[in-house]
């Protein structure tokens, strides 16, 4: 995780700028009746038109600061720069950092790198999807969306340098219809509109044999992965591993529904990095294939996330209960709260569904009530917290 340690110092102005930061505001953690607390601080700051948190903790006789792990800002390498930029700014004497670039730097301004905040708010499509999960060298990504120019391609991958690898051959090839994320496959999928895509890849995912929880299918992921497809519509694992293989069948033939086919050695007009070597050690490739059968209920992407502007912050932050309010299908968490100035204040809070619970921050003044970041998800659970939230606001 990237942090810079640095001596003590007056902390920050703001707002204020240096190269591509802009500093919007310093928050100090509220100490809820106990004078011992050690403050810690929230940085705000807007990179690349990206929103974004940085923490600043006491550690030893110094300071620390890093990325707040809530408001994920990447690539890793806009994180050091953030972080290199707000030692410039504050003229810290730096008494140990590991921010110095390695190499691994993706343009965050490439066309067909999206963060994943674009999903969220902007990405629209008349055009049948095809997702690709752990694209790796690419081969078999490249090789689809030039054979399918009018679909558009997603390809998902969480190591860098594959991404960056993915992206020169689209630059090279010209090709237009794919957008890469860099972001974990089994969160995305809630970021899609139901019923809008027509194929998902999930070719020779790692096996995580020691860590099954880490793995790509689970019942959530074949949940979401139905949510989406149209009818018809297919995921598709290809693995070479037996164990991997097992377990997803397990999983798809205990579906209420589902057509499921399985193929073994099957030949592909492409094959991957992996699969060649997989193949040279003379290893079974399996493929299971789940076709769509229904159409699902679509999810509402644009619910009303506004909250009401009349709130007490003084009285609000002294009758604060941080304990977790725990409801049937959601629960709402008030954490912590930091102090901008008198009139804002930042809160920190938890909430949702207990399977995927949403951290986030609300952003309280006199004229505004906003979640930082940008809204939550509309899941049910979200929603239902969001009325609860505002509630508890008043
Ligand atoms: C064994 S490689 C296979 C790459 C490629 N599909 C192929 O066949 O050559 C698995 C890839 O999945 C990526 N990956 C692992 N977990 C992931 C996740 N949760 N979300 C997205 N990508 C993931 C890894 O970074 C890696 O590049």
């Amino acid at each position: 995780m990237p942090h810079i340690i640095y001596k003590k110092n007056n902390i920050l102005e703001t707002p204020s700028q240096c190269e591509d930061t802009v500093f919007d505001f310093l928050a100090k953690s509220y100490n809820f009746n106990n004078e011992n607390r050690i403050p810690e601080y929230k940085v705000a700051l807007k990179r690349d038109g990206v929103e974004c948190l940085l923490t600043i903790k006491s550690k030893d006789d110094n300071f620390m600061v890093k990325a707040d792990n809530i408001t994920r800002l990447t690539p890793v390498s806009l994180v050091k720069d953030a972080l290199n930029d707000f030692a410039t700014i504050t003229k810290a004497e730096i008494l140990s950092s590991n921010t110095a670039s390695n190499g691994e730097k993706i343009d965050p301004k490439k066309e067909y790198l999206k963060d994943i905040n674009y999903f969220v708010n902007d990405f629209n499509t008349d055009k049948e999807i095809y997702i690709e999960i752990g694209f790796g060298s690419g081969r078999h990504l490249i090789h689809q969306a030039e054979k399918n120019p009018d679909i558009q391609f997603i390809g998902l991958e969480i190591h860098t340098p594959s991404i960056e690898q993915m992206l020169k051959q689209v630059e090279i090839k010209g090709i237009k219809n794919i957008l890469a994320v860099s972001y974990d496959a089994r969160l995305f999928m809630e970021f899609i509109n139901s019923n809008r895509v027509g194929k998902i890849f999930v070719h020779f995912p790692v096996p995580w044999d020691k860590k099954p929880h880490r793995r790509i299918y689970s019942n959530e992921f074949i949940n979401e992965a139905l949510r989406v497809l149209k009818i018809d519509g297919k995921l598709e694992l290809r693995t070479d591993s037996r164990k991997y293989f097992d377990y997803c069948t397990d999983l798809l033939t205990n579906l209420p529904t589902g057509k499921i086919t399985i193929d073994i050695n099957k030949d592909l007009e492409v094959i991957s990095k992996y699969e060649d070597r997989w193949r040279k050690q003379g290893k079974n490739i399996y493929d299971v294939v789940l076709t769509n059968y229904a159409n699902d209920e679509d999810i509402n992407l644009n619910h009303d996330f506004s909250f009401d502007k009349n709130i007490n912050l003084d009285k609000f932050l002294k009758n604060m209960d941080r304990k977790a309010e725990v409801n049937e299908d959601y629960f709402v968490h008030l954490e912590d709260a930091y102090v901008i100035n008198e009139k804002t204040v930042l809160l920190k809070l938890t909430f949702g569904s207990f399977n995927k619970p949403l951290s986030k921050y609300i952003l309280i003044n006199e004229t505004e009530i906003r979640y930082f970041q940008g809204n939550p998800l509309p899941t049910s659970a979200n929603i239902k917290a969001h009325t609860r939230i505002q509630e508890l606001l008043k």
